[in-house]
């Protein structure tokens, strides 16, 4: 898409924030806790978390894997919310299970950028709420373990090393990436070495300049070159061409560079978020919840993806309260409030269908993988999304009139 069809849609993007969307975050997180409550008791192994529930599958429970999965702090982090909501101590003993049970991981080699994800939420929220040093041990092995994939020549983390050979991408770099960079910040500031921010804030840098397209729509996968440092192709994995907005990696950017702006206050950054969020406000479904990709070719029966609504929704409660625009912060706001309204709908919550709290997120459609299925990150950016509601609605209720 060129830049004068993309201003020509921006204003259609802005236009179409006018109408308003409830959402009751105390409901619908009463509604998450009991979800909760109804799969703990099937959930005995805390080195087994919840991973994905088949939209087919007639037993309603999860699906569980192991702790060397890349989803495997996402469970225990939608149990430290639900703590973080209730105050419940049954639901912390069980947080705190889940959470530790994760730590061997660090005697490992590090093998991906997804340390960020399976340590940032898990004992990254139990830190948070309960300021256990022995949590705050691994949160800095794991930032130093994930700094070793940082590669200076490229200016960035190598996303996938198995992939090196694998696929030929000799150092790649995923959008997904920039969520992992929240664990390098905090590390930063909590006794681990300044190297890591610089780190993070570099790899932001490098990922800005290379994995965005004209229209700001992102790429899945950036491959560099280890010698000369520079950018020798955008391919996708998970999306639907190398040339597509994958509508996941698009929301993992969105949340991803307003976290970077957070830390650092680079505008640079700030910008970036804006300009992802409007390119994924463009064309998006009515019910504000996007297809898996936005150019699948069966749309509009081509599958949803409700977790990157649920990411999109939480990055954009951030956005909307550090942009300095009254009327793009309220545009931003009304975005993620629709998402959060669609997905509390009928439609998309699981209710007595399975005990996860959404329906309908697509993991890997081009291998397959957990398509129109129940997958547990978007049950955490869901939940995380409804808190960050919620202290906005008790802080600054005129903003939600
Ligand atoms: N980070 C992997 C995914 O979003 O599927």
């Amino acid at each position: 898409m060129n830049r004068i069809v993309l201003l020509l849609l921006i204003p259609w993007a802005i236009a179409s924030c006018a109408a308003d969307a409830k959402v009751d975050a105390n409901k619908e997180l009463a509604y998450c806790d009991a979800q909760i409550r109804r799969a703990l008791p099937y959930m005995t192994d805390p080195a087994k978390g919840a991973r994905n529930i088949a939209a087919d599958a007639s037993d309603p429970q999860w699906r569980c894997s192991d702790i060397n999965d890349w989803t495997c702090g996402f469970w225990p982090g939608v149990l430290w919310y639900d703590y973080e909501f209730t105050h419940d101590e049954e639901i912390r003993r069980r947080a705190e299970q889940f959470s530790e049970a994760i730590i061997p991981v660090l005697d490992q080699k590090s093998h991906s950028h997804d340390l960020g994800f399976m340590f940032f939420c898990s004992l990254g929220n139990g830190y948070r709420l309960t300021g256990n040093p022995e949590y705050k041990k691994s949160l800095l092995r794991a930032a130093d373990s994930l700094a070793l994939l940082f590669n200076p020549v490229v200016g960035t983390i190598n996303s996938w090393p198995g992939m090196c050979d694998k696929k030929g991408w000799p150092h790649n770099t995923i959008i997904d990436n920039m969520m992992n960079l929240e664990l390098l910040f905090w590390a930063s500031k909590n006794g681990g070495s300044g190297k890591l921010y610089d780190i993070a804030k570099r790899h932001a840098e490098v990922t800005m300049k290379n994995q965005f397209r004209d229209d700001y729509s992102t790429c899945h996968v950036v491959v560099y070159d280890t010698i000369s440092g520079k950018r020798l192709a955008q391919v996708t994995h998970q999306g639907y061409a190398d040339d597509s907005m994958w509508s996941r990696g698009q929301a993992w950017a969105i949340y991803g560079f307003t976290m970077a702006f957070r830390e650092t206050g680079e505008k640079a950054f700030l910008d970036t978020a804006c300009k992802a969020a409007d390119r994924m406000l463009q064309g998006i479904p009515e019910d504000y919840v996007p297809y898996w990709d936005y150019s699948a070719p069966d749309i509009p029966d081509a599958p949803r993806d409700a977790s990157a609504a649920a990411i999109a929704a939480s990055g954009l409660i951030e956005l909307s309260q550090k942009v300095s625009d009254p009327e793009t912060s309220g545009c931003y706001l009304d975005a993620a409030r629709k998402m959060l309204a669609s997905l509390s709908s009928e439609k998309y919550q699981s209710r007595d269908r399975n005990v996860a709290f959404l329906l309908h997120s697509t993991g890997h459609y081009p291998e397959g993988g957990e398509v129109d299925a129940s997958i547990v990150y978007a049950d955490y950016y869901y939940i995380e999304a409804l808190l960050r509601l919620k202290a906005l609605q008790e802080s600054r209720p005129e903003t939600l009139k």
